[in-house]
């Protein structure tokens, strides 16, 4: 049998089956401007990725500040050796997803490679596609000095973005692999050049990837936008991690900057095989989870799609009772 508390279905995100209803007073959605006003508050900036939308609910119920719709599902969700690989229109499509499922979280779609590179009016276009397809609040880029004017012309007309340097996997070929960026003084002068580049050209944020943890709070300290790091140090502004590093999603994956809060990928494997085994000695599905004469027996379970069994919940996919 599942671990699960009786009753959560996949298709019924929260387990109650209940539509979304208003956003209450103390879960406003976070702004670009509110992550400007919690470093002026000294508070740090939640940030994780988010790929669809039942994920999107479970990490902004979490309490996440941003979700980022990285392009990093080419690695996770497709199976990729790079980012490089995917388009917009797949991010599009994750981005819709996320933006179903994030009620309080400021949700951010990250631009794919070649979506911005080529002319400012590229990155206007596909930008605007973000916010008006993809239903996100900003976007994110990588690069620095050679993006500013990209950035600003962005922020001109009110997309807010988020830049990205150090390590920018988008430039993985450039790099020689993924690897640390800002590892001597020359390197380091560079990206503290970019993160102020991007920072005067209005970005809102600025992740901070794989870069010694000295140069992150020396940029930290240097620009008025947040930086958000990984793989940067305990200074940064705020954090982030890929939702399926921080689940245990991706076990043949640990890098050092990674900290794991959960092992879901042996808990799905466990499960999946407890599930295996009852299919296959019919232990699954009994009598709780069958329809017909034999469910409705009077001392029967209350509907487990409920918290209190009062009103049976429906599933949004396959048949129901009612
Ligand atoms: O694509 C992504 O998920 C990212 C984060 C790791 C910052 O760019």
């Amino acid at each position: 049998m599942s671990d699960a508390p009786k009753g959560q279905s996949a298709g019924s995100p929260s387990g109650t089956g209940a539509p979304p209803g208003p956003i209450p007073a103390q879960r406003a959605r976070v702004t670009a401007p509110e992550l400007r006003r919690m470093k002026e508050r000294g508070e740090k900036i939640a940030v994780v990725t988010a790929y669809d939308a039942t994920f999107a609910r479970m990490l902004d119920e979490g309490g996440a500040d941003v979700l980022l719709v990285g392009d990093s599902l080419g690695m996770v969700v497709q199976g990729l050796d790079t980012t490089l690989p995917v388009t917009v229109d797949e991010m599009l499509y994750h981005c819709r997803a996320v933006a179903r499922g994030a009620r309080r979280s400021l949700v951010v779609g990250d631009m794919p490679f070649m979506s911005y590179q080529v002319s400012v009016e590229d990155a206007l276009r596909n930008a605007g596609r973000f916010l008006a397809e993809g239903g996100v609040h900003a976007v994110k880029l990588e690069g620095g000095e050679a993006m500013a004017p990209t950035i600003a012309r962005l922020v001109a007309i009110g997309i807010p973005v988020m830049a990205h340097v150090g390590l920018t996997p988008q430039s993985v070929h450039a790099m020689g692999g993924f690897k640390v960026q800002g590892r001597g003084d020359e390197n380091a002068e560079r990206i503290l050049r970019d993160a102020r580049a991007v920072a005067d050209a209005g970005a809102f944020s600025v992740v901070l990837e794989g870069i010694p943890s000295e140069l992150a709070a020396r940029i930290t300290s240097s620009i008025d936008a947040p930086t958000i790091g990984i793989g940067a140090g305990v200074s940064c502004d705020g954090q982030v991690l890929v939702c399926y590093d921080l689940l245990g999603l991706t076990p043949e994956l640990k890098p050092k900057f990674v900290k794991r809060y959960a092992e879901l990928f042996d808990a799905g494997r466990d499960a999946t095989a407890r599930y295996v085994d009852e299919v296959r000695s019919g232990a699954f599905p009994d009598a709780q989870h069958s329809f017909g004469a034999a469910a409705a027996k009077k001392d029967a379970p209350k509907d487990p799609g409920t918290k209190s069994g009062a009103t049976p919940s429906k599933t949004p996919y396959g048949p129901s009772d009612a």
